[in-house]
């Protein structure tokens, strides 16, 4: 008995990388799964048909469960036919996997209006074209899951203005979804990923380990923190009847970590009887808002060149952890700067 027996899933960019673990977890779990990938090259050129039947005929050698679909996410159309093909081949579609994504990472003073283009069309409209689709599918169901993949680039990565941008709105989408749809018992959730996929590859951390090992990352990835199949059992979960409750989060998936990101919550309010003075909110600001603004506070660890900042920090910092289950630590917010911070 599986989990997700009787459930059908469509994973988008599943033909590669995380999707196709997500794909193959889902399948394991008893989903029927609808591969879409479109084959594109990392920078959203080209496109390959093999890359999504390979992928489906790996997981499923028989082709009853496991199907796939080659269209682009970005295309509003082929993205309707994905959840057609869901219907048509297993007569309803429980969940919504959009992981789909490229890079064309520049400065923003060097960004063609083309690379930014490029990418909010896989990520944020692919995400709506999928979720347009399917929620309509979902609601006359009274039933569906979606989870959307978003990343910590949307904090602030410097060379990618055009993916922290559709990465961030993805979030504000999946929130949005989360509060539509909830009360037809569809949820939404987005997953900010970590692993060593050929996006890992293209950065210059990636590229300086393949030239030191003659590989590139990706090809190292497996049983490593960076194994993509890390990141699909928080996906399955999500997926699952047993997380019906759990709507409108945001999660970070790294190794064996799973971490809940809070969100749209006061972080502090300064009030004043009258209208601000700028020069006052300078006088005041390192004082008070400027003390949150770096919490937590980076740690130096012996050995690390540089202090270490928000989860590395707390991953170098023992006392902060609390072992909750056997094998199992817990850091909570809470209980890390008491209940009133
Ligand atoms: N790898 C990481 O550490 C990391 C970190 C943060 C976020 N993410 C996100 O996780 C997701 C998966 O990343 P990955 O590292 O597995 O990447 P990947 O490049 O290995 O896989 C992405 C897949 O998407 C497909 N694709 C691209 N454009 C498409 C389109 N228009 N329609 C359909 N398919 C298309 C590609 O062909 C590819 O197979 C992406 O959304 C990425 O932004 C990854």
């Amino acid at each position: 008995m599986g989990k997700l027996d009787g459930k059908v899933a469509l994973v988008t960019g599943a033909g590669r990388g995380i999707g196709r673990a997500v794909a193959g977890l889902l399948a394991d779990e008893g989903a029927a799964v609808v591969i879409n990938d479109l084959g594109a090259g990392l920078g959203g050129d080209g496109q390959d048909e093999s890359i999504a039947l390979q992928a489906a005929r790996a997981i499923d050698p028989s082709g009853e469960r496991v199907v796939a679909n080659t269209g682009s996410v970005s295309d509003y159309e082929a993205a309707g036919a994905m959840v057609q093909q869901a219907i048509d081949e297993f007569g309803r579609l429980d969940i919504v996997v959009n992981i789909a994504g490229i890079l064309r990472d520049r400065m923003i003073y060097n960004m063609t209006e083309a690379e930014f283009d490029a990418v909010t069309a896989v990520h944020l409209t692919g995400t709506f074209n999928t979720c347009r689709h399917a929620s309509v599918v979902m609601r006359r169901q009274g039933h569906g899951r979606i989870i959307n993949f978003s990343s910590v680039s949307a904090w602030g990565s410097p060379g990618q203005p055009n993916y922290g941008a559709a990465k961030y709105g993805i979030l504000g989408f999946t929130a949005t979804l989360a509060n539509s749809l909830g009360r037809s018992g569809v949820t939404a959730n987005a997953i900010l990923p970590f692993a060593t996929t050929r996006m890992i590859d293209s950065t210059p951390r990636g590229r300086a380990i393949a030239e030191e090992t003659g590989k590139p990352p990706s090809e190292l990835a497996a049983g490593t923190e960076g194994d993509p199949a890390n990141v699909a059992p928080m996906v399955a979960y999500l997926a699952t009847d047993d997380a019906a409750g759990v709507n409108g989060h945001f999660f970070g998936v790294r190794g064996n970590t799973i971490a809940l990101y809070s969100h749209w919550e006061l972080a502090g309010v300064l009030r004043a009887e009258r209208r601000w003075e700028p020069a006052e909110i300078a006088d005041l600001f390192p004082e008070t808002f400027g003390q949150t603004t770096t919490i937590p506070a980076p740690v130096q660890v012996p050995g690390e060149e540089r202090p270490l900042k928000g989860a590395a920090a707390l991953q170098a910092d023992p006392a902060s952890w609390e072992e909750f289950a056997p094998g199992v630590d817990l850091w909570l917010r809470q209980a890390y700067y008491g209940a009133k911070q």
